[in-house]
C-alpha cells in the first residue's frame, strides 16, 4: 500500500504565524515547508502526524537514529542526578577525552568546542601559533566563517590568509613551492565518495616533503561515520591535528580538536562559558560507546549497501538518468538535470522520505532491513510519478558536468582527477564566479 503525506495544513499554519517573527534557518526547499513535532529512530513526524523516513539525519549528525533510547536515558539520568557543575571538571569529560584519544592515536590530547566551525577555526589557530607561519592551504568545506571566503585568484591568499586548492594536487604542489616558508598547515575535509586511498596517501606524502607544514584533518562530517575515529585511519594515515563533530554525540552540540600534547597545550587556558556543560559530553560518551558496542558503522554499511543495490535496480528499470555515487555509509544521488533533481526530492517528501537535498545522504543505524523495505516501496511510488513527468528523459545519459557539479555541492572541490588540468581549473573558476555572484566578497 503506497504511503502519501496526507495534508500539511498544520505546518502551513505554523509557517504563517511565525513568518514575521523569526528568520528561518536554511533548510532545503521541500523540507522547508514542514514543521516537525517529534522523531524516533529512522522516522520524523510533522505537525499533521505524517511519518517520514529520514536519510538526512541532521546533515549526518544523527548516526544512531533519532532520540536513541540509550542516549536519552543517560541525559535524563544526568539531569536527575544534578551532575551539571559549570564551575569545573567532571570525570565524564576525562572519560570522553580518553575514548576519543584512543580512537585517534598515541599521546593525543583533546579540547572540546560546540560547533564544527569553531573547532576547525581553533585547529587552524593552533597550527599558526605552533609554526609561527601565516598561511593555510585548504580543500573542502570547513564551516561558515569569513576566513573561508573564496578568492577569485587561485594563487593568492584571501584576506584571512587562506588559499583553497579544491583537492587539485597540481595546485597544491604549486602553492607549496610558491609559499613554502609561509604555510602553517594544509586543512582538508576528506571525501570518500570521490577520492580514494591513493589520493590521500599521495597528499600526505606531498605535505611531508615540506618540513614544518602541519596537516589538519577536518573530520567534522566523516569522523566516526566510516569507523571509530578518523576515516583516514582506514588508510593508516594520521594528521597532526584532527577535528570531529557531527557523529560524536548523535545530534547534541559538541565538537573537538585532537592533537599531540605539546600542540594542544597551547589551548589549555582557553576555557569559557559552556566548556563544562556536561549534557553534550554525556550524549557523546553514550553515543561512542554504543557505536562500538553495536558495531554501527559496519551495520550501516552492510544494510545500506543492500538497500542501494535494490535502489540502483529500480533506477535502472525506470531508465531515468539518476545514478548513485558512494556506498552505504554516505552516498550521493546524481541527476541529469536540475529540474529532475528538484522534482524527485519534492515527490519523495510527498511519499514520506526526507533526503538531504542537493547533497549527500547519511543513513543511520536505526534504518533496519524492514525500514529499508518500506523505503524501497516509497521510492518506487516516487519514481512512478517522476516517470510520468520526465518520460522524455528516459535513456538520456548523465553528462560529466552534471557529475562534477553534484560532487562540487558535496565536497566543495573537483572530483575527477584523470581529466586535463586546464579543464579542471576552468570548471573550478566557473564555480567560484557563480558562488561569488551569490555571496559577494566583502572586506571588513
Ligand atoms: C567538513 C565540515 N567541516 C566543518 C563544518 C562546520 O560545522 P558546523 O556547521 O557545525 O559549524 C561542516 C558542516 O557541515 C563540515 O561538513
Amino acid at each position: 500500500m503506497p504511503y502519501f503525506q496526507k495534508s500539511i495544513s498544520a505546518s502551513y499554519e505554523y509557517e504563517r504565524r511565525v513568518k514575521e517573527e523569526m528568520p528561518s534557518p536554511h533548510v532545503p526547499r521541500e523540507v522547508a515547508r514542514l514543521v516537525f513535532s517529534h522523531a524516533e529512530g529512522p522516522y520524523l513526524f510533522d505537525l499533521d502526524g505524517n511519518q517520514y523516513i529520514d536519510l538526512d539525519n541532521g546533515k549526518g549528525a544523527v548516526l544512531l537514529g533519532h532520540n536513541d533510547p540509550d542516549v536519552r536515558h543517560s541525559l535524563m539520568e544526568h539531569l536527575e542526578m544534578k551532575r551539571t557543575v559549570a564551575t569545573g571538571r567532571n570525570d565524564i569529560i576525562r572519560q570522553l577525552a580518553t575514548k576519543i584519544s584512543q580512537d585517534v592515536g598515541e599521546d593525543i590530547a583533546v579540547a572540546f568546542f560546540r560547533t564544527g566551525t569553531s573547532a576547525v577555526r581553533a585547529a587552524t589557530h593552533l597550527a599558526r601559533l605552533w609554526t609561527g607561519k601565516p598561511l593555510l592551504l585548504s580543500a573542502g568545506y570547513h564551516g561558515w566563517d569569513p576566513m573561508w571566503q573564496l578568492n577569485s585568484d587561485l594563487f593568492e591568499p584571501n584576506t584571512c590568509g587562506v588559499i583553497n586548492f579544491y583537492f587539485i594536487p597540481e595546485l597544491l604542489q604549486e602553492l607549496l613551492s610558491r609559499y613554502k616558508d609561509q604555510v602553517a598547515a594544509i586543512v582538508i575535509s576528506p571525501d570518500h565518495v570521490y577520492l580514494d586511498d591513493n589520493y590521500f596517501r599521495q597528499l600526505f606524502e606531498e605535505c611531508h616533503r615540506w618540513p614544518g607544514v602541519l596537516i589538519i584533518d577536518d573530520q567534522v562530517k566523516q569522523g566516526y561515520r566510516y569507523k571509530p575515529g578518523s576515516s583516514l585511519s582506514n588508510y593508516g594515515l594520521q594528521a597532526d591535528i584532527t577535528v570531529f563533530s557531527k557523529a560524536l554525540s548523535n545530534g547534541s552540540d559538541l565538537s573537538c580538536v585532537c592533537g599531540n600534547r605539546t600542540i594542544m597545550d597551547m589551548a589549555r587556558h582557553f576555557v569559557y562559558t559552556s566548556y563544562f556543560d556536561i549534557l553534550p559530553i554525556t550524549a557523546a560518551l553514550t553515543t561512542l560507546e554504543k557505536l562500538t558496542r553495536i558495531n554501527a558503522q559496519e551495520y550501516i554499511k552492510k544494510t545500506a549497501n543492500g538497500f542501494l543495490h535494490q535502489f540502483r535496480c529500480l533506477l535502472k528499470d525506470s531508465s531515468l538518468p539518476i545514478e548513485i555515487a558512494g556506498d552505504g555509509n554516505l552516498f550521493r544521488l546524481v541527476f541529469a538535470t536540475n529540474e529532475l533533481e528538484a522534482a524527485f526530492y519534492a515527490e519523495a517528501v510527498i511519499n514520506g522520505i526526507i533526503f538531504h537535498e542537493w547533497d549527500n545522504q547519511c543513513p543511520s543505524a536505526a534504518l533496519t532491513p524492514e525500514v529499508y523495505g518500506v523505503l524501497l516501496k516509497r521510492l518506487q511510488c516516487t519514481l512512478e510519478v517522476i516517470l510520468r513527468d520526465f518520460a522524455y528523459l528516459r535513456g538520456t545519459p548523465i553528462s560529466d558536468e552534471a557529475r562534477w557539479r553534484a560532487a562540487w555541492n558535496q565536497m566543495d572541490g573537483f572530483s575527477n582527477l584523470n581529466l586535463p588540468l586546464d579543464l579542471r581549473l576552468n570548471f573550478i573558476k566557473q564555480c567560484i564566479i557563480e558562488e561569488i555572484d551569490q555571496y559577494p566578497i566583502r572586506s571588513f
